[in-house]
C-alpha cells in the first residue's frame, strides 16, 4: 500500500486470498464494466433488479456452503441488520453471543421482542440463556434464533458451533451464523466454519460477506428455501434498494470460481499464517485465544505508546497495522490485529517479526513512553 507516498507492507487489509489484484480478478472487474457500466441494473431484485448472474451466483454459492438456496445482500452489515428484522417478531427471543459483531448487536436494536446474552463462546452460559429464552416463548408461542459467529473476528476465535448445535438435542431453536470471515478460508473446501466444525446441517441460516475472501461488496445470505424465499420478499435492506451493480456480480462470480477451483489459495494463506502465528509466539508476543488466521497481537500500554509504535512501525519499518484500543478492548491493552492472507510471502512475515521483535524490545524498556519525540 502507498501511504503519503511511500510504500508499506500492510498487515490490515481484507483479503484473505489474495483476490483483489488477481489478474483473472481484475480482468473480469474490467470487463464487467465495460459491457455493463456501472448503472445496471437499475431498480431492487423484485422490480426491475434481477438479472441471470445474480440467480447464478446465488445457486452457486448455496450449494457451495450446503444449503438449498442463497439470497444476495448489498452490504454485510446492513444485510445481517435486516436478516434480524425479517427473522423475529415480537413474540420470539434472541439469544446471542456476548462478543457479536455491531452487525449483530444493531439487528438486536430492531428486535421488538426479549434478548438473552450468553457470555463469549461460553456453553454453560448459553444454556442458561437457552432455558430462560424457552420459558419466555413458552409463553409468548414465539421461536428461539440464537446467533453466533463462524470466527469472531477481533480475537480470531472460532464460535463454538458444534457445542451449539448440540443444544438442539436439548432445546428447540434455530442457530444463524455469522461468518464473516470463515466464508473462503475455513473448512476443507473454504465452504465455512460450519464445513470446518463437521455441523453443516445444523446451521438453520448461514450469512457471509464478499468482502473479506472475495474482497468485494456484498453478502449473502443461505438456508432453507422456504426461509431464503421469505427472506428474498421481506428483507426491507433488499427490496426497497437497488440490486448489486452487474460489474460486482460478475466481478463476484470469477472471485467465486476462483475460490473453489484453487484450493493453493487458501493453503498459502494457512501457510503465511503459521508462519506469523509461530514466529509471534517464539518472540513471547501473547496473541491470546487465535485458532483461525486472524492474528492479534496484546500489548501492555497506553493511548500514546500505541500510537506511537504504530507511528514506529509504519515510519522507520515500513510496516502499517491498524491498532485496536479501549474501548473495544480493556483500558491498558493495546491490540495490533495482523491480517494474513495469500498475497504475502515469507518474506514479508520475516521482516513483520524481526521489526515486531525490535518494537516489543523498545516497548518494554519504555522507549514509546519517554522518548515521545523519537519517533516523531
Ligand atoms: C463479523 C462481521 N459481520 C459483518 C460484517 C460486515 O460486512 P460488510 O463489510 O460486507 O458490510 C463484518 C465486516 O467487518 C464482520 O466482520
Amino acid at each position: 500500500m502507498q501511504f503519503n507516498g511511500k510504500e508499506h507492507l500492510v498487515w490490515s487489509l481484507n483479503n484473505y486470498l489474495g483476490l483483489a489484484n488477481h489478474p483473472e480478478v481484475r480482468e473480469a472487474d474490467a470487463k464487467a464494466a465495460a459491457d455493463y457500466g456501472m448503472a445496471y441494473p437499475m431498480g431492487a431484485r423484485m422490480m426491475s433488479g434481477n438479472s441471470i448472474h445474480h440467480e447464478e451466483l446465488e445457486n452457486n454459492l448455496a450449494e457451495f456452503v450446503g444449503k438449498a438456496d442463497a439470497f444476495l445482500l448489498n452490504y454485510g452489515y446492513q444485510g445481517m441488520v435486516s436478516i434480524i428484522d425479517s427473522l423475529v417478531d415480537r413474540n420470539d427471543v434472541i439469544v446471542y453471543d456476548g462478543e457479536s459483531h455491531a452487525c449483530i448487536i444493531d439487528g438486536l436494536r430492531m428486535h421488538m421482542g426479549k434478548r438473552f446474552v450468553y457470555q463469549h463462546n461460553d456453553m454453560e452460559s448459553c444454556e442458561k440463556q437457552l432455558e430462560r429464552a424457552t420459558r419466555l416463548a413458552e409463553q409468548t408461542g414465539g421461536g428461539i434464533l440464537l446467533i453466533t459467529e463462524g470466527v469472531f473476528g477481533m480475537s480470531g476465535a472460532q464460535g463454538k458451533l458444534k457445542e451449539v448445535v448440540e443444544l438442539k438435542k436439548k432445546f428447540n431453536f434455530r442457530l444463524l451464523v455469522d461468518d464473516a470471515h470463515g466464508f473462503g478460508t475455513m473448512g476443507k473446501t473454504g465452504a465455512g466454519t460450519h464445513e470446518e466444525q463437521d455441523c453443516i446441517d445444523g446451521v438453520d441460516v448461514y450469512f457471509a460477506t464478499f468482502a473479506k475472501s472475495m474482497a468485494g461488496i456484498g453478502a449473502f445470505v443461505a438456508g432453507d428455501k422456504e426461509v431464503i424465499d421469505y427472506l428474498r420478499y421481506n428483507m426491507r435492506s433488499q427490496i426497497f434498494a437497488k440490486a448489486l451493480p452487474m460489474p460486482m456480480v460478475l466481478g463476484l462470480k470469477k472471485r467465486f470460481e476462483l475460490l473453489k477451483s484453487k484450493p493453493e489459495l487458501r493453503e498459502k494463506l494457512w501457510k503465511i499464517a503459521n508462519q506469523l502465528q509461530t514466529g509471534l509466539k517464539e518472540r513471547g508476543f501473547n496473541i491470546g485465544v487465535t485458532n483461525t488466521m486472524v492474528t492479534p497481537v496484546f500489548l501492555q500500554g497506553d493511548l500514546y505508546e500505541a500510537t506511537t509504535l504504530t507511528k514506529d512501525l509504519r515510519e522507520n519499518y515500513g510496516i502499517f497495522c491498524s491498532i485496536v484500543i479501549y474501548p473495544v478492548i480493556p483500558k491498558g491493552l493495546i491490540l495490533l490485529r495482523l491480517i494474513p492472507t495469500a498475497a504475502h510471502s515469507s518474506e514479508d512475515v520475516e521482516r513483520t517479526l524481526a521489526a515486531y521483535s525490535e518494537m516489543g524490545e523498545k516497548l518494554k524498556s519504555g522507549y514509546y513512553k519517554e522518548n515521545k519525540m523519537a519517533v516523531a
